[in-house]
């Protein structure tokens, strides 16, 4: 592919326009100088072109709507725009596709994450807004197996099965706030740190489910036992844990949004 970058800058009207294209495009000499004639040699000539223009402003519009034809009749020619290019990737960046891409994860590889992509993912949770700022969560990333197998075995009595309700992750990140008659943000901030740290996580390429049950699990005796035993302070509560590994499977897409999900009032 032969990429050809156009810089309008500077240029006002239909006859400069045509002067910069003959001047950087590979054009024959008999090309007409109107937006017909470049519709023809870009459809002739264009196979394999890679075109960026440059501040094409006051031409833009003539001219965008010529190589967008141009290109639906030509295999293999590229035109952009570089404004509207800069406006798609902002509209259209890493942080929106991966809060869009994110799934739950249910079914992990046994081997443990590295100590980068954890922090990554814990630094991402400290993060999250909190009410006034507090920053009042506490988090704990377990990765110590016996602890794991405790983790699993008390949520797994709360709810009432045999199964493991972390699917085998081989971290727990446990997500502690201080109770709700003290600090009423208490669950939003745990929550956004949940939260925070889901996105993070699929951004590195792991894996991550919320998974409930922490605030039943960590009122038992055995469950403060064990906050004590993370060095928590005495009488916060369990918000919610993530389970967190290298995803076993593909991510299921997302399913349909539905239709009436936001609505915007002006
Ligand atoms: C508050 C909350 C609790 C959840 N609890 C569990 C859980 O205990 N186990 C589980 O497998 N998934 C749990 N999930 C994950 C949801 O089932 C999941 O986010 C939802 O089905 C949408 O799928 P997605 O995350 O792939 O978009 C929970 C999610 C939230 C927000």
């Amino acid at each position: 592919m032969q990429e050809f970058v156009v810089d309008l800058a500077g240029v006002r009207d239909a006859e400069a326009m045509h002067d910069a294209l003959a001047a950087r495009l590979p054009l024959p000499s008999y090309y007409g100088r109107n937006l017909d004639a470049l519709y023809d040699v870009l459809t002739e000539f264009g196979n394999g072109w890679r075109i960026v223009f440059r501040n094409a402003g006051p031409v833009a519009d003539g001219l965008r709507d010529v190589c967008r034809g141009a290109m639906e009749e030509t295999d293999g020619l590229e035109v952009f725009f570089e404004d509207e290019k800069r406006k798609d990737e902002t509209m259209d960046n890493e942080v929106l596709k991966a809060l869009r891409e994110r799934r739950s994860v249910r079914v992990y590889r046994p081997e443990q994450i590295t100590d980068e992509e954890l922090k990554a993912v814990l630094e991402a949770g400290t993060y999250a807004p909190t009410g006034m700022g507090w920053q009042d969560p506490w988090i704990v990333a377990v990765q110590d197996p016996a602890i794991v197998a405790q983790l699993v075995r008390m949520n797994a009595k709360v709810m009432g099965t045999t199964s493991n309700p972390y699917y085998g992750a081989p971290t727990i990140v446990l997500v502690f706030a201080s109770p709700t008659d003290k600090v009423s943000f208490s669950i939003c901030d745990g929550t956004l740190v949940l939260g925070n740290m889901m996105v993070a996580a699929y951004s590195i390429g792991l894996g991550s489910c919320w998974i409930n049950r922490e605030r039943e699990m960590f009122e038992t005796d055995e469950g403060k036992e064990l906050m004590r035993k993370f060095g928590l302070p005495d009488g916060l509560i369990g918000i919610g844990s993530i389970a967190l590994g290298y995803p076993a499977v593909p991510l299921d897409p997302a399913k349909p949004r539905k239709p009436d999900y936001y609505r915007i009032v002006k």
